[in-house]
């Protein structure tokens, strides 16, 4: 049940700190502290050259976080949207690992994708939530997220979950293709660890539904970020449409001026993600939109510099920017939630929407 909790999601997002738990539990070995994951030996990824991730929706942003995630750590890596692959997908060979992530593992774009880049030679895997679903039998090897069942429409905790668990994943791969381990790694560990304390922090203080009640009447949402803030600007918009039926899109910063500025007015609140990679653009960025007179709300740690130009702050604790997009991302997921239940929405059951879309 939903317990103390008035929705599903509500209680899903509070439930983070312990998915994320799971989700790193054990896949950290103590001894080197390189990433161990089961049925995986060392040098299990010595020889693919590229990565393609494969995914709709939620899980597509958790697919662009990962593969953005791989690019930094040095590894080859696209993430293409399952709907699309069928006639738009990168050419495979056997060095190319396909990587399938879905919540549910039985979303009939993403099977398909995965069928065609398997039937073209690729080497499969996934990362899904659901052991003994359709894509953990097909794909040749399978990562659990286990972040527990997830009854709310809305994704929300296994996006975190798959998240961090591409992130354990690109750090893999990339030592696996050096041979030695990412010099990364040993800087993320201590902030991954700290990352489901931090949750906690941002849940028991959060003032999301102060800024959701504040920006209530506006005309549209946007939200940007830069590097590993685009995916959280895309979901954070995900969300926000999926459940209060109001208009969002997400950007990535630099694009503002390339188009949808023209839409920026007083009435459509900027909603900016920083995570610490070129911040000083994504506040310029901001700011040009502040201009035309719309209000920022910065998603940034206190004493960052983007508090002091922004309209409102949703506060985030210091981390690797390998991460902070992921807490950032939980302020982003209560905006949505107090916005919809604002409207007096049906959270957990929006209208036209299943949680798991089993046609093409
Ligand atoms: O089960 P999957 O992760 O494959 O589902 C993919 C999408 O349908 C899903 O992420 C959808 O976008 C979310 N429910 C939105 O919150």
């Amino acid at each position: 049940g939903k317990g103390e909790y008035d929705h599903f999601m509500l209680k899903e997002i509070h439930e983070q700190p312990t998915s994320l738990a799971q989700a790193i539990e054990g896949r950290i070995d103590p001894e080197n502290g390189r990433i161990a994951l089961d049925g995986f030996e060392p040098g299990a990824f010595e020889e693919i050259d590229s990565v393609q991730l494969i995914a709709c929706g939620t899980s597509y942003h958790a697919a662009l976080y990962g593969s953005l995630a791989l690019n930094q750590a040095g590894v080859e890596s696209t993430a293409l949207l399952a709907n699309e692959y069928s006639v738009a997908a990168p050419p495979v060979d056997e060095d190319t690992l396909v990587i399938a992530v879905t919540q549910s593992g039985e979303t009939a774009d993403t099977l398909n994708a995965l069928r065609q880049a398997k039937s073209e030679g690729a080497d499969t895997l996934t990362v899904t939530n659901v052991v003994g679903s359709t894509a953990a039998r097909e794909a040749d090897d399978a990562l659990f997220i286990r972040a527990g069942p997830e009854i709310g429409v809305a994704a929300t905790k296994t996006f975190s979950s798959q998240a961090v668990m591409l992130t354990l994943l690109a750090q893999r791969i990339a030592d696996d293709a050096a041979g030695e381990p990412a010099a990364d790694l040993e800087a993320l560990l201590p902030d991954l660890a700290a990352m489901p304390e931090q949750i906690e922090g941002i849940l028991a203080d959060s003032d999301a539904e102060w800024i959701a009640s504040r920006y209530q009447d506006s005309r549209s949402y946007f939200f940007i970020g830069r590097g590993l803030g685009y995916p959280v600007a895309l979901e954070g918009a995900l969300k926000f449409k999926e459940i209060t039926y109001e208009h969002a899109e997400g950007f990535a910063s630099g694009e503002l001026k390339h188009g949808p500025l023209a839409l920026v007015t007083p009435e459509t609140p900027v909603f900016a993600v920083f995570t610490g990679e070129e911040d000083e653009k994504t506040l310029k960025n901001a700011e040009e939109a502040q201009t035309r007179g719309a209000p920022v709300v910065a998603v940034c740690p206190d004493d960052h510099r983007a508090v002091e130009v922004a309209d409102a702050h949703l506060e985030i604790p210091e981390t690797d920017p390998d991460l902070a997009g992921l807490l950032a991302n939980v302020q982003l997921q209560l905006v949505s939630y107090y916005a919809a239940d604002l409207l007096d929405r049906p959270i957990d059951k929006p209208r036209n929407l299943a949680k798991s879309v089993t046609v093409e």
